[in-house]
């Protein structure tokens, strides 16, 4: 007798439902994916009690035909879809066939829909997987499809839920990507309470930025000008098809700029051919950008909009299809990571006092966070999103200095060495009123009060104040430069650049240093070697657990070489996966530079504070140390204008 049995379908669907619908936001993916798909321009999504009760998204799009509607439930049914090939490059959304039926299993289902070929709509109506009725129904051309009731047959998955808040906010999180997606469409998002979305369409990209987050998010965000490349050469590809030659990435968006500091990545969303992705290709792209110019341990807030030829890209590699996979992943990473450094780089800003740049207390109080918590879901995991747009001005609006946002703002940074910077509180925050009712014709992408890199060219040092903070003028107005961290970014760009030309001697130590390191240490030493020895440091093992450090990094005193080589070595074990050479190479050269740096609590005189300014006007990126902290603070004279009370 025969063990293996074909399953029902009802329990297949109730499986296949298990990889789809894992909470009420993947229920409005899949129903926005399709609204979209349909050629929706204006997509309406209706929630109760965090969508456990009830889901309702209503579009404009092109709607089904009554055999269509019905056949819409059947699995694998999809119009997406014709052969095999063309899998291979998929231009909607949706293409498994899979989500409805899968939605309808595990929930009350009311799908209303009218195409414009027939005069009159279908109302179909599903109840755990079972057809209970169908009707004609009197409904303009489109489709409404009501989902209620969630998980009421599988209790198992009901018990899963989280709170109706953290819900809300993983589905308000999910309206706004979609709606930074089609920035052409309509989006509108609405508790029985609370209208969460409500944007019209526009034209530019940074205007949606403008309706969905407010004009200060969008002062935070420096603009990743469109830019484009050949996927494949046609030099090294020969055989290519004409077309296939001429296909192009391209790649577009915002990134914070370096002092927009977020304790996690749910600032970050990346798309690719329109459709939000988790990838960590990507990603691994954008830390690398903000490599060196920001703490470990902080993110930006970056959207990024990856568009790539079809068959560039395969989508079908997860049931939700959250993951895709590249045909040619290091270019698309390499390209991702230079457009954002690119403008990263043409910005090159400078923090000025934070205590001006300040949201408001009532923006901060606006400051709705309804996904920070929860479990790892759709799209960039427990987003954080606004839930009230009433105060359209500040930072408080989904984007902040630095901090989660249950943390107090004015804020600290704490890094891994244990210190803590504390930006003073508001001094004179920024009224809210500011905010311009209007869109700006034209944002401006660096916003007036930020001073640029060229501004530091010709400081004049006036004196230190505590031994460890330059004070200097020029006709910007006024600055301090935190000396240890301005003289560790020239050493840090001087140290990576000869590294990566080639090979940097070290000075000998009088007497060779033996030092004990711990398994962990041992491992890594062991690992990286050769890269010690090519920036200067000659150590061998001595015995299992110790080592002997015969020479250091030139500017390294005998005395800290223990400590910087324990320190790259922990760094590196924290990352606790492959390294690459650049970043092992940059982690070398940060550590390395913060040993030899000027120490703070030290008198300079005023030509070495020249000298030191000078240098610093000449690096990349003057702006942040290797860690990632502020060099220079600027005070103004307009703020210094306004603070005596004379504008
Ligand atoms: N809002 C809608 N407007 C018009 N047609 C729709 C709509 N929603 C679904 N359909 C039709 O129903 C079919 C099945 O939808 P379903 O979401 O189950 O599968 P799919 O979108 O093809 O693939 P996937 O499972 O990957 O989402 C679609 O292919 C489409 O033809
Ligand atoms: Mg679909």
């Amino acid at each position: 007798m025969s063990h293996i049995r074909i399953l029902p379908e009802n329990v297949a669907n109730k499986i296949a439902a298990g990889e789809v619908v894992e909470r009420p936001a993947s229920v409005v993916k899949e129903l926005l994916e399709n609204a979209l798909d349909a050629g929706a321009k204006s997509i309406r999504v209706e929630v109760e009690s965090g969508g456990k009760r009830m889901i309702r998204v209503t579009d404009d799009g092109c709607g089904m035909g009554h055999d269509d509607a019905l056949l819409a439930f059947e699995r694998h049914a999809t119009s997406k879809l014709r052969t095999a090939d063309d899998l291979l490059s998929i231009a909607t959304l949706g293409f498994r066939g899979e989500a409805l039926p899968s939605i309808a299993a595990v929930s009350r289902l009311l799908l209303e829909t009218r195409s414009a070929e027939e005069e009159e709509g279908t109302r179909i109506e599903f109840a755990g997987g079972k057809l209970v009725n169908v009707k004609p129904a009197g409904v303009p051309v489109g489709t409404t499809v009501s989902v209620a009731d969630i998980f009421y047959c599988v209790p198992a998955r009901r018990k899963f839920l989280k709170s109706e808040t953290t819900e809300l906010g993983h589905i308000a999180s999910l309206v706004t990507h979609y709606a930074l997606a089609h920035p052409d469409k309509q989006f509108f998002l609405k508790t029985p309470s609370q209208e969460i979305v409500n944007v019209t369409p526009v034209e530019q990209l940074s205007e949606r930025v403008y309706q969905l987050f407010g004009r200060q998010a969008l002062d935070e965000l420096l603009e990743i000008p469109p830019s484009e490349a050949p996927v494949r050469s046609a030099i090294t590809e020969p055989e290519l098809e004409p077309d296939e030659q001429a296909a192009l990435v391209r790649v577009r968006g915002f990134a914070s700029r370096p002092e927009v500091q977020r304790t996690n990545r749910n600032g970050i969303y990346v798309f690719v051919n329109r459709r939000l992705v988790r990838d960590r290709l990507i990603l691994h792209a954008i830390g690398e950008a903000y490599r060196n110019i920001m703490p470990p341990m902080v993110f930006p807030v970056v959207l990024l909009f990856i568009d790539l030829p079809y068959q560039e890209v395969d989508v079908n590699v997860h049931p939700s299809k959250i993951e895709v996979r590249f045909r040619h992943p290091q270019f698309a990473h390499d390209f991702a990571r230079d457009a954002i450094r690119h403008a990263l780089a043409n910005a090159r800003p400078i923090a000025g006092f934070p205590a001006a740049q300040m949201p408001s207390p009532a923006a901060r109080e606006s400051f709705a966070v309804a996904a920070a918590a929860a479990g790892d879901t759709l799209g960039p995991p427990h987003a954080v999103i606004p839930v009230s747009f009433e105060n359209s001005g500040g930072l408080g609006e989904g984007f902040e200095l630095t901090g989660a946002p249950d943390r107090p703002v004015p804020q600290r940074l704490q890094f891994d060495s244990g210190e803590v910077i504390e930006f003073p509180g508001g001094v004179e925050p920024r009224p809210s009123s500011e905010a311009p009712a209007g869109f700006p014709a034209k944002p401006a992408t660096a916003p007036a009060s930020l001073p640029r890199p060229e501004d530091i060219a010709d400081l004049k040092p006036l004196g230190q104040v505590n031994n460890s903070f330059i004070v200097a003028v020029n006709g910007e107005g006024l600055w301090l430069i935190d000396q240890h961290v301005a003289h560790e970014r020239v050493l840090f760009e001087q140290h990576l650049r000869a590294r990566r030309e080639g090979e940097l001697g070290g000075q000998r130590l009088l007497v060779p240093l033996v030092v004990e390191l711990s398994p962990r240490q041992i491992v890594i030493f062991e690992q990286i070697a050769e890269e010690l020895r090519a920036n200067g440091f000659e150590a061998e093992l001595m015995g299992q657990r110790s080592v002997a450090i015969q020479a250091a990094p030139a500017g390294i005193a005998a005395s800290d070489a223990e400590k910087l080589l324990a320190e790259i070595l922990d760094g590196i074990a924290r990352e606790a996966q492959a390294i690459s050479i650049d970043s092992l190479q940059a982690k070398i050269a940060a550590s390395t530079s913060c040993h030899a740096a000027i120490k703070v609590n030290t008198p300079l005189d005023s030509q070495k504070m020249e000298w030191l300014l000078a240098q610093l006007a000449r690096t990349e990126y003057p702006m942040s140390c290797p860690h990632g902290r502020p060099v220079v603070l600027r005070y103004s004279i307009h703020e210094i204008e306004k603070a005596f009370k004379r504008i």
